[in-house]
């Protein structure tokens, strides 16, 4: 292969725009290049608005683009003049059809091998390709990528590997800087190892050498579903005892810590919460659910569907105790959401548990108060629906959303929330003045010390308010 090889991208999203930043910046000799059809999203990147928040991403991108970092939308030239082409386009679940609610659906992205396939074949320059799925796919795609290359595209050895992409949003740029590894599967054959060669050995320029894994690619593309079927699991089951924990006096931080101690088990990931969200675990676990009930093994499917039963439960159970809590009603009553974000330090709110919270409450008709600090506007009135955004205000302040409120539910972990001024909050809103903390990112003890009427995830109600002299309820 061509070294260094020149490395284009399809598809300019949170995946394929922070990955190939870090490349081009990790790599300075090699040619990234990153294409959308979306030509908007293209001159955002070419812009100083970028079109996703990332910590640390504007400094590398302001330091690589124009230098070996190009965000285009000539698709065409990119595929033309690039050996390694990832391919990054959405796989989301579904919507109708075959699997629909479950299966991923790969119309994206055949788009995208179809489109590689007719450059290479009307290209004159047959150098030899290696077509790399970042996207998170079914098992076996890689199979169909290879076989609708083969069948549209006469005289180009191609090679299709699999590399997965770990990063959590959020913690994008740490993440690729330092992955925990690196995945490359690819074909076992004499071409297939030389291209996985090629590819690892990028990843190798700053990532050391026992962190690049290479495997099959089945694995890889299995590894991917499985990894994010484990971290949601994880999230799922401690969620679960948190509903355990609220009806006999049992803290839920008090037991994820007890048990994260054990090595066997590891700390991490032991947050009981509103429920999680973002654009791949549930979609991802679905798409395993499905593969598993393809394959024959419908006790499989099941075990996993639980994950995202629990889950949907953790949203409803959230909603429902606010209502239980304000007694029984919230009608009429005004209810600051505080985080619309599914994570801290993003401002993406696909599959956002604050979504399902709003939505209860709105059909409950609170009258909500948001405030996030990255969320866009436009992506209000795209999650919740144009009707439903006439009855609800968007604050740009905090203060401002929580003031004259009967309640504040806390939904998205952001820093800023925990350093709030919570006496002033307090005299500005409606009494009694109730906190619902989704995160447990506050200090319940304070809070019930103001005045508050706390709840939160995983915690006693009664216990909290016994224990700080406030009324039972
Ligand atoms: P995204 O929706 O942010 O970006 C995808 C982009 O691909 C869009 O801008 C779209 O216009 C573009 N696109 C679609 N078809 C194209 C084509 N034929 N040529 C060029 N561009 C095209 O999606 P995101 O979040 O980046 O996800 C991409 C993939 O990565 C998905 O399969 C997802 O499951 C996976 N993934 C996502 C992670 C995340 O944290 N968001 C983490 C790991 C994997």
């Amino acid at each position: 292969y061509e070294d260094p090889p020149k490395i284009c991208c399809l598809g300019a999203g949170y995946v394929g725009g922070p990955t190939m930043t870090v490349m081009a910046k990790k790599c300075p000799e090699i040619k990234v290049t990153v294409c959308d059809l979306n030509e908007r999203r293209i001159a955002a990147w070419n812009s100083s608005a970028l079109p996703i928040y990332e910590p640390g991403l504007q400094e590398v991108v302001e330091e690589a683009r124009g230098r070996n970092l190009f965000f285009s939308t000539d698709i065409e030239s990119a595929i033309r003049e690039c050996t390694i082409i990832f391919v990054s386009v959405p796989t989301p679940t579904k919507k109708s059809g075959i699997g629909a609610g479950e299966a991923a659906d790969l119309t994206y992205w055949e788009l995208a091998a179809r489109q590689i396939a007719a450059v290479c074949n009307a290209s004159e320059n047959k150098m030899p390709k290696i077509i790399v799925e970042k996207s998170t796919v079914p098992v076996k795609t890689a199979d169909a990528m290879a076989a609708v290359m083969a069948a549209a595209c006469k005289g180009t050895d191609f090679q299709v590997l699999s590399n997965p992409e770990f990063l959590a949003e959020g913690t994008a740029i740490d993440d690729l800087f330092k992955p925990d590894r690196v995945l490359v599967g690819g074909p076992q054959t004499p071409q297939g190892l030389a291209a996985i060669e090629c590819l690892a050995n990028v990843y190798r320029k700053w990532v050391p050498t026992e962190r690049v894994l290479t495997t099959n690619l089945w694995s890889a593309e299995l590894s991917k579903l499985t990894a994010n079927a484990f971290l949601a699991q994880r999230i799922s089951s401690i969620n679960s005892i948190s509903a355990l924990c609220e009806v006999t006096g049992a803290d839920v931080s008090e037991v994820g810590h007890a048990i994260g101690v054990d090595s066997r088990i590891g700390p991490k990931f032991f947050k009981a919460s509103v429920g999680f969200g973002g654009s791949c675990f549930q979609k991802d676990i679905l798409n395993l659910v499905y593969l598993c009930r393809s394959f024959g093994l419908p006790e499989v499917a099941e075990y996993w569907h639980q994950v995202i039963v629990m889950n949907d439960w953790q949203k409803r159970r959230f909603a429902n105790a606010m209502v239980a809590t304000m007694f029984n009603t919230v009608s009429g009553k005004r209810i600051a959401i505080l985080g619309f974000a599914f994570k801290k330090d993003t401002g993406d709110t696909r599959e956002s548990p604050a979504i399902d919270v709003c939505k209860a409450l709105s059909e409950e008709r609170a009258k909500l108060a948001i405030y996030d600090p990255k969320v866009s506007r436009e992506q209000y009135y795209e999650d919740l629906g144009k009707e439903a955004m006439e009855k609800i205000e968007i604050d740009e302040d905090p203060y401002v959303a929580c003031a004259g409120a009967h309640a504040i539910a806390v939904i998205t972990e952001w820093d800023v929330f925990k350093t709030l001024d919570y006496q002033k909050i307090f005299n500005s809103m409606s009494k009694p003045a109730f906190i619902f903390d989704g995160r447990n990112i506050l200090d319940h003890r304070k809070l019930s010390e103001i005045g508050f009427t706390v709840w939160a995830v995983g915690k006693c109600m009664k216990k909290v308010l016994d224990t700080e002299g406030s009324p039972s309820p």
